[in-house]
């Protein structure tokens, strides 16, 4: 059984973090550290986790019980995934960032985020780079990774549903809707994301410069021979905890219809144990993927304008955090990838 770490157990992806590893056969967590919210008992922030564990309280960060881990899990903001990383990996620990920290090269990080890299030689263009762990397309780098770049939940489900049509699709004019649940923000107490303001209202928010268009159009740039891809995505907040759906929208290339479509995600996905492709015609919903691991995806070629609609659906804090942190911590251990993670998700 090996021994990992949570550092934000607190926050959204760690108690999430927490569920899965409830369950896990082969994983325990030994070490639960917080800020805020040391010392509380992990019971009062997430009161579904059994009571033999939720008894247990949250502590403060400490560099050498983390030292003694197999693998930390960093639920933390950028600046402090940023901070803590280099001094585990040097202690030999395994790391799955869930931050935005390491999604991008250096400058490119600067840039979207407005201040400086404090660990370029971590970033994607750094001397020990992070790998981008969007694992059902970087598996093999996955599993000798000592830092995992967890990806954002936009960009997860934007790209499980574009990255197989790359080849088939003008890569101008490429539309992004993306649809979130609240639980997103993390747990904030934002005036913004209050309930008596979020009910019954939809908003969108971030446009054009939300940071995850950077991150989508580097592995979009990175898998379609070089060719530069921009990408126009508004993100949306919508009045419910959890789930996330991009609607994706891109010129076809003359001659490709329905047929080259369906082949192309039955190619990426037939042996894919989270990633299930819908019919074309029938859509993706959040609830389907609630509390699972699962993405969604299903593509619609409407002839008229020779443009296919994709949408994806994935649940914010599995799929789009805790899930996919869980799934490549389980490559990087040896183990069974899908350990600790065969919930289905909930209808109705
Ligand atoms: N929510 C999502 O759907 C989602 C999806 C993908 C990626 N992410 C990313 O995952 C990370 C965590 O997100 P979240 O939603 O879980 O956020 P959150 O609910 O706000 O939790 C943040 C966590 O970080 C801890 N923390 C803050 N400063 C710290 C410090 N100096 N030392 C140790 N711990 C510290 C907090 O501890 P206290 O509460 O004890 O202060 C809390 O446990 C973020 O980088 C976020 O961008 C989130």
């Amino acid at each position: 059984v090996f021994d990992v770490g949570i550092v934000g157990a607190s926050g959204f992806g760690g108690t999430e973090l927490l569920r899965l590893l409830a369950r896990h056969p082969s994983a325990r967590v030994v070490v639960r550290a917080a800020a805020s919210q040391a010392e509380r008992r992990v019971g009062e922030l997430a009161p579904n986790i059994p009571a033999e564990l939720g008894d247990a309280r949250f502590e403060a960060v400490d560099l050498d019980a983390l030292a003694r881990t197999d693998l930390v899990f960093l639920g933390t903001p950028d600046e402090v995934s940023l901070e803590l990383a280099p001094g585990l990996l040097a202690a030999g620990v395994r790391v799955v960032d869930l931050s935005g920290a390491f999604r991008l090269p250096a400058d490119e990080f600067d840039r979207w985020y407005r201040r400086p890299h404090m660990a370029p030689g971590l970033a994607l263009d750094g001397a020990t780079p992070a790998v981008y762990g969007l694992t059902e397309f970087n598996r093999e780098a996955i599993v000798t990774a000592r830092l995992i770049a967890n990806p954002g939940c936009y960009p997860t489900a934007t790209l499980l549903g574009l990255l197989p049509l790359q080849e088939l699709i003008v890569p101008e004019g490429i539309v992004v809707s993306g649809l979130s649940g609240t639980s997103g923000a993390g747990r904030s107490t934002r005036e913004d994301l209050q309930a008596a303001i979020v009910h019954g209202d939809v908003v969108a928010y971030g446009a054009p410069l939300h940071r995850h268009t950077a991150e989508i159009e580097r592995q979009l740039a990175g898998g379609a021979e070089g060719r530069p891809i921009a990408i126009s995505f508004t993100p949306h907040l919508l009045p419910m905890s959890r789930g996330l759906l991009a609607t994706i929208s891109a010129q076809l290339l003359p001659g490709v219809g329905q047929a080259e479509v369906d082949a192309a995600l039955v190619a990426a996905y037939s042996h894919e144990p989270f990633v299930h492709v819908l019919p074309a015609g029938t859509f993706p919903r959040t609830k389907a993927v609630h509390g699972s691991n699962a993405c969604q995806v299903s593509a619609v070629v409407d002839p008229r304008t020779q443009r296919v609609l994709i949408t994806s659906a994935i649940d914010n804090l599995g799929k789009g955090a805790a899930g996919q942190a869980l799934q490549n911590a389980n490559l990087m251990l040896g183990l069974e990838e899908t350990a600790g993670l065969d919930a289905i998700g909930v209808y109705p």
